[in-house]
């Protein structure tokens, strides 16, 4: 089986900040709480003229440049988002046509905060059955546009943003997408979700979170996502170089890097300054520390993320 190998990443942030201090200026919330509970300490917001799909053609140019390829020869770009510009065309498919390609396909993924793992996980399957050899694989969101800016339990927590990678077919054996892991259950799909399906009468089109449950959820079945992904390749905590794992709360990535036996300095957190960009946190983090130097080619890096379905995975892939 010909492997995916990850051969360039790129980000995309809102020029826009707001820092908790400001946020405590409309709700009754503080600067101490948000940090204190969450690690958040500011978030990036799109204005008007950032979309969906603008924002993830930005971060895909950038990912593009590195890999030095043109858009020319990209086979196929997978969006995971869950706030698309329109109910459609694919926000994909407007990538394309931004990135000026004219052949190729394009789709989206909606799977929440897990989205990045999904797109990756099918995006490697496409690669592996040789239907395509070079995909860009997009997490994108303007969650601040699903928020109830009244409701401090929830606006708190998200930023805006886009990542990118690109995939290409022909990893030299042990390298690469060495695997993912995929999983939902729909029976936990009151714990976190945004109404406003088309069609469906009396919604709010905002989100809603139950955040002590999702909580729990995620310290369980992370744990168990990290452990699946380490055991079906032999591996433990030990021989991870990079927890790069999906930037909802401090205290559960700390969690994960305690349960890994990691030391901090060797997960990536940017939770701190992006706050929860759902499925735009993992490959926005993943390219922070690919641009700055410290993940290298040859690390194994593990990604992990939980979200609204809920939906979970994780990825291991060695660079
Ligand atoms: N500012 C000040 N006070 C607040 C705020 C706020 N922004 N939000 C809630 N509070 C208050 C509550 O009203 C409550 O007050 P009360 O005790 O008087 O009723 C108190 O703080 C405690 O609220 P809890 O919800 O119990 O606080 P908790 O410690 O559980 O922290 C949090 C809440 C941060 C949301 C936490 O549950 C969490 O991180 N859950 C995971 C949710 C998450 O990250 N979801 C993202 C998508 S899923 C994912 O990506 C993993």
């Amino acid at each position: 089986i010909c492997r995916a190998r990850l051969t360039g990443v790129g980000g995309y942030l809102p020029r826009q900040v707001i820092t908790n201090a400001e946020l405590a200026q409309k709700v009754d919330t503080s600067d101490e709480w948000i940090k204190t509970r969450t690690g958040i300490e500011q978030r990036h917001i799109a204005s008007e003229d950032e979309t969906t799909a603008s924002m993830a053609a930005l971060a895909a140019q950038r990912a593009l440049e590195q890999a030095g390829v043109s858009s020319k020869e990209i086979d196929a770009v997978i969006v995971a988002t869950s706030t698309p510009d329109k109910v459609f065309p694919a926000v994909a498919v407007q990538v394309q046509a931004l990135l000026g390609m004219e052949k190729g396909f394009g789709f989206d993924v909606s799977a929440a905060c897990s989205g990045f793992i999904f797109a990756l996980a099918t995006a490697n399957s496409l690669i592996q059955s040789g239907s395509a050899k070079k995909i860009l694989v997009i997490g994108s969101e303007v969650f601040s546009r699903l928020l109830d800016w009244n409701d401090r339990t929830t606006c708190v927590l998200f930023g805006d943003g886009a990542g990118a990678v690109l995939l290409e077919s022909g990893a030299e054996d042990g390298q690469g997408v060495l695997s993912t892991h995929l999983h939902s259950d729909g029976r936990t799909g009151d714990l976190l979700y945004v109404d406003g399906g088309v069609g469906c009468a009396g919604t709010t089109q905002q989100l809603k979170m139950v955040g002590r449950e999702v909580f729990r959820h995620a310290v369980v079945k992370l744990s168990q996502a990290v452990d699946e992904a380490l055991e079906s390749n032999h591996l433990t905590g030990e021989d991870v170089k990079w927890l790069v794992p999906h930037q909802a709360n401090l205290r559960i990535i700390e969690g994960m890097a305690k349960k890994l036996s990691l030391p901090s300095d060797r997960v990536v957190v940017t939770v701190d300054r992006h706050a929860n960009t759902s499925a735009a946190s993992i490959p926005l983090a993943l390219n922070e520390a690919v641009q700055d130097g410290r993940v290298q080619k040859n690390d194994l890096v593990l990604m992990e993320a939980l979200g609204g379905g809920l939906t979970w995975g994780s990825a291991l892939i060695r660079m």
